[in-house]
């Protein structure tokens, strides 16, 4: 009887341990993928096992982070029973498919942007999730920076009255190597998936759903997409930005109404300040605390949203990250960008 008692006591202890510390996977070992690796222990989790196509790229990582399992490929991380969650951090024209295998092993998952490579596939994703009762979200990391919140505060409190018009730019001249993932149509590369993605959530989220989308751009001999200029028109208001990997435009947007407008400082996606010029009065700059920490919003989220039974981040909405594809699809089909066939779904 005592043995038995003291077993008890033990296993209650490991689980409250479990739960304290949250197992993930990290599916891909690229750039990203080893800062977000270097966030997930930083906010208190612990990367239990990395993938990667190819096994000596999982070894590689797993020896610099210290991650006890080294998979290849991609679907065999979700072997180890200890992956509690995944984030994808694969090649854009994969996002889907490792979404997919999650779900079908019952494990949540957070997803690199884009999503997936058009709203069709990244409806069925959301729709599996959805069945299976797990929480997944797109890694958008710039709703949940605080000067995003810090944004929608300022404007909330009506500075520069109702917000009508936003500009914004994401250019940064990137290798122009063909095999580079960006420049590869086969991996879903192109400025819009890149970088265009950023502006074009900023848009929806500050202006409501585009109704109406005109795009120029030029592509290059890959058929992705290297230089894009968007002009929409939203719910409440209209929007004009620009990507490209080919013009060094610089990392910027703002948001105007008629009372004012504000600057958000570069680069915009992980902003460490904004500036108000409201009119008539003195023009306030506003250094955002925090920014610095990056990853680690998307870590704490997670974590919040998976301790709290959420299937669906309120800030990485579903129907936002959907809405923002469409937009994309349609100034995608505009400048007739190639994307791969998508690799039908087995599980
Ligand atoms: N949230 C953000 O701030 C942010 C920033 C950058 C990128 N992203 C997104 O994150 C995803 C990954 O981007 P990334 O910049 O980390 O891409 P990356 O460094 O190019 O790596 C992406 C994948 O490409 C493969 N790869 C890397 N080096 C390779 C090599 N030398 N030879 C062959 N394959 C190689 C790896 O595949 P294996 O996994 O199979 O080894 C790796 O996972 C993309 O979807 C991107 O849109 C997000």
């Amino acid at each position: 009887m005592m043995v038995v008692l003291i077993c008890t006591t033990v296993a209650t202890f490991d689980e409250r341990e479990q739960t304290m510390t949250r197992r993930w996977g990290i599916m891909g070992t690229g750039i990203i993928a080893h800062a977000f690796a270097e966030a997930i222990r930083a906010e208190g989790g612990s990367v239990v096992a990395v993938s990667s196509a190819t096994p000596a790229r999982a070894q590689r990582f797993a020896a610099a982070h210290g991650i006890p399992v080294a998979a290849s490929p991609h679907g065999d991380l979700l072997r180890h029973r200890d992956v509690e969650v995944v984030y994808i951090a694969t090649t854009n024209e994969r996002h889907h498919l490792d979404a997919h295998a999650c779900i079908a092993a019952g494990v949540p998952a957070l997803v690199e942007k884009p999503f997936a490579l058009h709203a069709p596939a990244a409806r069925a994703v959301l729709e599996a999730a959805s069945t299976a009762g797990l929480f997944v979200a797109e890694a958008m990391w710039t709703r949940l920076q605080p000067a995003t919140q810090r944004l929608h505060a300022e404007l909330a409190s009506g500075v520069i009255g109702e917000p009508t018009a936003f500009q914004a730019s994401f250019g940064v001249v990137l290798n122009s190597d063909p095999s580079r993932r960006w420049r590869s149509a086969a991996l879903g590369g192109g400025a819009l998936l890149d970088l265009g993605v950023y502006p074009a959530t900023l848009a929806h989220d500050l202006l409501g759903p585009a109704s109406r989308v005109q795009a120029t751009g030029q592509l290059a001999d890959t058929g992705v997409d290297l230089n894009v200029a968007v002009v929409a028109e939203h719910e409440r208001g209209s929007a004009t930005w620009r990507c490209s990997f080919i013009e060094a435009s610089g990392v910027w947007a703002t948001v105007a109404g008629a009372d004012g407008h504000i600057w958000i400082g570069e680069p915009f996606h992980h902003a460490p300040s904004l500036t108000v010029h409201q009119r008539d009065q003195p023009v306030r700059h506003l250094p955002i605390d925090g920014h610095e920490l990056g990853y680690r919003y998307e870590v704490r989220e997670v974590h919040r949203c998976l301790d709290a039974g959420l299937l669906e981040s309120p800030t990485l909405a579903h129907a936002d990250t959907l809405a923002v594809l469409e937009m994309l699809d349609e100034i995608g089909a505009q400048l007739g960008v190639l994307r791969p066939k998508l690799a039908p779904v087995t599980s």
